[in-house]
């Protein structure tokens, strides 16, 4: 089945043609990085304007990178939360109306669940059960799979999401937007050993996470040492440290408390290297599998939109024509 995905829920107008036979043939993406910088953040009505621009030209791109007519799709998914409402609707509407021109079927996917499929698209590909790590800019979860479609949240961010956190703390660091990757590159430049961070809610037995308050601290030390470049660096150092280290012992404990021995992180975050290499150095001691998707499939992309599509239509899943969207979501209450 030759499927097309859209994905456009905050600031990536992102398309891809996956077929099951052949895998994926197209995956385009246009980043709104250059808009919304110079606001220092995502402005949603910006964001759903620009999709609108650039929605239609990628579907022809990846088409003609695919080489494929376009009546020979068969199904369309699109991403229809959680996100801006505003941007969701973007990529509904054109996925309802093209559905409805083509007469093939589409169907709306949960972007938490397409972050973690697109694992799946990965060789070798992790078998469930399994525990992810879902680290986005606007979710932190520890989830058991099952399998596809049945998931049980184990712990989730009780304030911030991580991405938000790395994004936040950029900020006051003076870094351009997106933050994750500015701040993770500063922070090779920084001692880790000048400034130490709390590591909160590590003595909770629960997996839940908390980063509101490790931002306020980054603002404290911030506000109480001269600011010079390498104050900055070692300040994102100690941020970094600390957010790694709880990440990575609450995975461990998921592991431990449920008895799997493998787990996938994915999600914007999931592209951290410190992360990744800490979290691979633990497991590793346990004798537990880590995967993680390439770099390119763990920011937004809309081959995670195309193979999660592809995965409900082949279950035999399809919608009306009616455009829906959920700006809130969560992912246990999806199915
Ligand atoms: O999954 P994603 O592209 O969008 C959402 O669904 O939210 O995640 C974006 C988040 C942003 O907060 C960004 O700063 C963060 O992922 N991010 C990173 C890195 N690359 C992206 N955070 C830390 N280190 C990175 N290398
Ligand atoms: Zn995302």
């Amino acid at each position: 089945m030759l499927v097309l995905g859209i994905e456009t829920s905050c600031d990536e107008t992102a398309v891809a043609i996956y077929d099951g036979g052949r895998g994926l043939l197209a995956h385009h993406i246009y980043s709104q990085v250059l808009l919304h910088g110079e606001y220092g953040g995502v402005v949603p009505e910006l964001a759903a304007r620009d999709h609108i621009r650039r929605i239609l030209p990628l579907i022809h791109q990846a088409i003609k990178t695919a080489g494929i007519h376009k009546k020979e799709l068969e199904g369309i998914a699109y991403t229809k939360g959680p996100g801006l409402i505003g941007a969701l609707m973007v990529g509904a509407a054109v996925a309802k109306s093209l559905g409805y021109a083509l007469n093939i079927k589409t169907i709306g996917v949960h972007h938490l669940e397409s972050h973690l499929m697109v694992s799946q698209l990965e060789s070798p590909k992790p078998q469930f059960p399994l525990i992810a790590l879902l680290v986005s800019g606007g979710h932190t979860l520890l989830m058991r799979v099952n399998s596809f479609k049945s998931y049980e949240i184990l712990g989730e961010t009780i304030d911030d999401a991580v991405g938000e956190a790395f994004d936040k703390t950029a900020k006051l660091l003076g870094l351009p937007y997106p933050g994750g990757p500015a701040l993770a590159a500063l922070a090779l430049e920084g001692n880790s050993e000048r400034f130490h961070f709390p590591r909160p809610l590590i003595d909770r037995p629960n997996l839940n996470f908390s980063f509101s308050g490790l931002k306020t601290h980054a603002v404290n030390c911030f506000n109480q040492h001269r600011q010079d470049p390498q104050t900055r660096a070692d300040i994102a150092c100690a941020f970094e440290d600390a957010v790694v280290d709880v990440l990575v012992e609450k995975s461990r404990r998921a592991l431990e408390q449920t008895g799997l021995n493998r787990i996938v992180m994915v999600g914007g975050v999931a592209a951290n290297k410190k992360l990744r290499h800490r979290l691979a150095d633990t497991l590793k001691v346990l004798n537990a599998e880590v995967f993680y998707p390439r770099f390119e499939y763990c920011t937004d992309n809309g081959a995670m939109v195309a193979y999660n599509g592809w995965l409900h239509l082949m279950n035999g899943e399809s919608e009306d024509l009616a455009i829906e969207v959920k700006a809130r979501w969560p992912i246990n209450e999806a199915f």
